[in-house]
């Protein structure tokens, strides 16, 4: 089975063309088919286009890509997610990078699971940069990828794929520790946007 991704922006193709690099499949999943077939086509043949359902339909893993405010709507739209493994790369951001509009009590990924009965969600890929997503080797070592999500194969399952991006991907444990990760891409932002760090670096662990 292949992936499948939900939005075709940053994120999206990012995450997409770093997928076939590894030799996976990838099915997009977007409402506005004419604006990404470009972008799409140009990563090759073992990339397609679909309509937001058949992409769900179409693979076990499902990412999500798109703005927090989506994620209701998505999550919805399926009756029963039948195990499904729904990565939420999102977060939800407030208006003007200031930071979040929630959290510390919950997180945006514990709201989506809320939402779509029967899927297992894994929060991923939310914490660095789409630069990053698109390739993440520097010369100091793996970026770190931390993945959490409350079933331990699905878990499994995504912290394989960041790997094979070639992520220093970490089990970070249950669902709710979401309520982390999300205030940790908005350290990220800041660092990005607010202290003039740029979209080009990466958080690393070390360890002794
Ligand atoms: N940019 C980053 O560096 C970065 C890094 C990590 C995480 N994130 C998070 O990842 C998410 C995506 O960010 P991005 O930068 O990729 O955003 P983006 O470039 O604006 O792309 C968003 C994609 O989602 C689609 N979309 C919007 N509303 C939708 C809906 N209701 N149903 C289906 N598709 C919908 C858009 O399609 P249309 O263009 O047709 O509306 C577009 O393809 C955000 O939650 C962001 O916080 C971003």
């Amino acid at each position: 089975m292949g992936i499948s991704i939900i939005g075709a922006g940053n994120v999206g193709i990012a995450l997409g063309s770093a997928f076939v690099t590894c030799g996976e499949v990838v099915t997009f999943g977007v409402t506005n088919h004419e604006k990404y077939r470009e972008a799409v086509a140009a990563l090759g043949h073992a990339v397609s286009l679909a309509t937001i359902d058949a992409a769900i339909a179409a693979n076990d893993i499902v990412i999500l890509a798109v703005p927090y405010d989506a994620l209701p709507g998505l999550a919805q739209r399926v009756a029963d997610w039948q195990g499904k493994i729904l990565v939420d790369a999102t977060n939800p951001l407030a208006p003007g990078l200031n930071g979040l509009a929630l959290g510390t009590t919950t997180s945006g990924a514990e709201e989506l699971a809320r939402l779509a009965k029967g899927a297992r969600v894994v929060k991923a890929f939310n914490t660095t940069g789409a630069e990053n997503l698109g390739d993440s080797a520097y010369a100091g070592g793996k970026a770190f990828m931390p993945v959490c999500g409350d079933d331990a194969d699905a878990r499994r399952r995504v912290i394989a794929l960041a790997e094979g991006l070639g992520f220093d991907a970490i089990d970070f444990g249950a669902l709710n520790a979401a309520r982390y990760l999300e205030p940790f891409a908005m350290a990220w932002i800041h660092l990005a946007f607010k202290q003039g760090f740029g979209r080009n670096f990466a958080f690393s662990v070390l360890r002794r």
